[in-house]
């Protein structure tokens, strides 16, 4: 993938364990955008966007949508519960934002999620700690062969020929008649956008800690939420992606179970939880905090070819004394420099860490880079030297207009 400077497409990837704030950035960039589309997970998103003076949280619908005239586009790699998204395009009608088959667009090669498939997740999904909405099963029905395409559950013939005799169904078909007028071949309209050189992002759920293949299996979720996953999730070519934007939080959290070596367990560690609000916005637990980890952030560069970082939350950090990044782990008298996704060596190790000065200066907000505190800039610039990637983007608070571009040939 070759580096592009103002790309005609952004793929946009959470570097961690989700909850990177990819929502806020993905509205961001999407002011020059023409599509946004989203291509893993399903409602275990919850994508926060604050713009406009509302506060809005998307689980299926792409983050394009507080945008006017925009294409959102819900790909073929997602799973989706038809009850949730038919919940979700109502909730934005009544919040004033514009929802028609002319800005959203729903893959017919989308997995359905049906309820027995949420009731299994409620079983099984506890001791990862799963967010019990039944994405797990509906992904394994897909790889099973044996799942119900949104083509299919549309079809009324089809559907009612494989669930016909099923308690859900009267109910199911009706949503079903709801969602047809959005269902269409989404990888030849997103490959059309992309000849024709419109700018389109392509919205990642999840984080590259929580990916299937390359995450903390089986502390994970079953999808691909790394770039790789932009192409089978999209129906398009790895040719195709011009420019990857990893989105990381300037500390780290993790809601669910799973190890976390930079886990902060004193008094700090709530401190950061509070003022940054880290509570899961699909399920309101509360998220694990730790300390900025370059191990990860290193590695979801190399994993997901990252071209440049959005880095957000810094204005949390304000009034934080000393800081801490991870430069290391240790493990059983050997260092270790590179992130593994062994667990048993993850769940034994003790991280190495770099300490750095605080700052006093309220963040929120400052408009650009030369105005941030000395100590700030230089904890960025760690972490860019550490992760192998410049920032481009500095996030300062939740709102749309509390964002700095300190690179703009990351940009449209
Ligand atoms: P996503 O899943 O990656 O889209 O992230 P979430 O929306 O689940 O979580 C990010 C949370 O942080 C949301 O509540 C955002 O409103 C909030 N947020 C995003 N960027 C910033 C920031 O720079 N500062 C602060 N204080 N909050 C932010
Ligand atoms: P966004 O897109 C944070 C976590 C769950 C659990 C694991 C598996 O908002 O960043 P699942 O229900 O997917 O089978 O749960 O993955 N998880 C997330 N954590 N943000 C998310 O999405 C998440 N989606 C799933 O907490 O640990
Ligand atoms: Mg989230």
């Amino acid at each position: 993938m070759a580096k592009q400077i103002s790309p005609s497409n952004i793929a946009v990837i959470g570097m961690e364990w989700g909850d990177e704030g990819k929502g806020k950035i993905i509205d961001f960039l999407a002011e020059k955008a023409d599509v946004v589309a989203r291509f893993n997970g399903g409602n275990n998103a919850g994508h926060t966007i604050e713009a406009d003076g509302k506060k809005i949280v998307l689980h299926l619908i792409p983050s394009g949508v507080m945008r006017k005239n925009k294409l959102n586009v819900v790909g073929n790699g997602l799973v989706i519960d038809p009850k949730v998204l038919l919940q979700e395009i109502e909730f934005l009608k009544k919040n004033g934002i514009k929802i028609n088959t002319e800005n959203l667009v729903i893959s017919e090669n989308a997995h359905v999620i049906l309820p027995h498939h949420i009731e299994e997740d409620r079983k099984i999904g506890g001791t990862i700690g799963t967010t019990a909405r039944g994405i797990g099963p509906a992904y394994t029905d897909k790889a099973a062969r044996i799942g119900l395409k949104v083509y299919e559950f549309i079809d009324d013939v089809m559907f009612k020929k494989r669930f016909g005799d099923e308690e859900f169904y009267q109910e199911y078909k009706k949503y079903a008649e709801s969602i047809k007028p959005y269902v269409n071949d989404t990888s030849l309209i997103i490959n059309y956008a992309i000849n024709k050189n419109q700018k389109v992002i392509f919205e990642g759920a999840q984080g590259t800690l929580l990916d299937i293949d390359h995450g903390t299996y089986p502390f994970v979720t079953s999808s691909n939420c790394t770039t790789g996953g932009v192409c089978t999730g999209l129906g398009i070519s790895p040719k195709k992606i011009q420019s990857v934007m990893g989105v990381c939080k300037a500390y780290k959290t993790r809601v669910g179970n799973g190890p976390f070596p930079t886990e902060i367990t004193t008094a700090t560690g709530q401190k950061i939880q509070k003022i940054g609000k880290e509570f899961g916005a699909t399920t309101g637990r509360p998220r694990r905090v730790g300390w900025f980890d370059s191990l990860v952030g290193k590695y979801a560069v190399m994993i997901n070819g990252i071209d440049s970082i959005a880095i957000t939350k810094l204005d949390v950090l304000t009034t934080v004394e000393k800081l801490k990044i991870c430069v290391a782990y240790k493990h059983k008298g050997n260092i270790i420099k590179n992130f593994t996704t062994n667990i048993k060596i993850l769940q034994n190790c003790q991280p190495v860490y770099e300490e750095f000065d605080g700052w006093w200066d309220d963040l929120t907000k400052v408009k650009n880079y030369d105005r941030l505190p000395n100590n700030a800039k230089k904890y960025l610039r760690r972490i860019e030297e550490l992760v192998n990637a410049p920032i481009s983007i500095i996030s300062v608070g939740p709102k749309r207009e509390q964002t700095i571009v300190a690179r703009n040939e990351f940009m449209f």
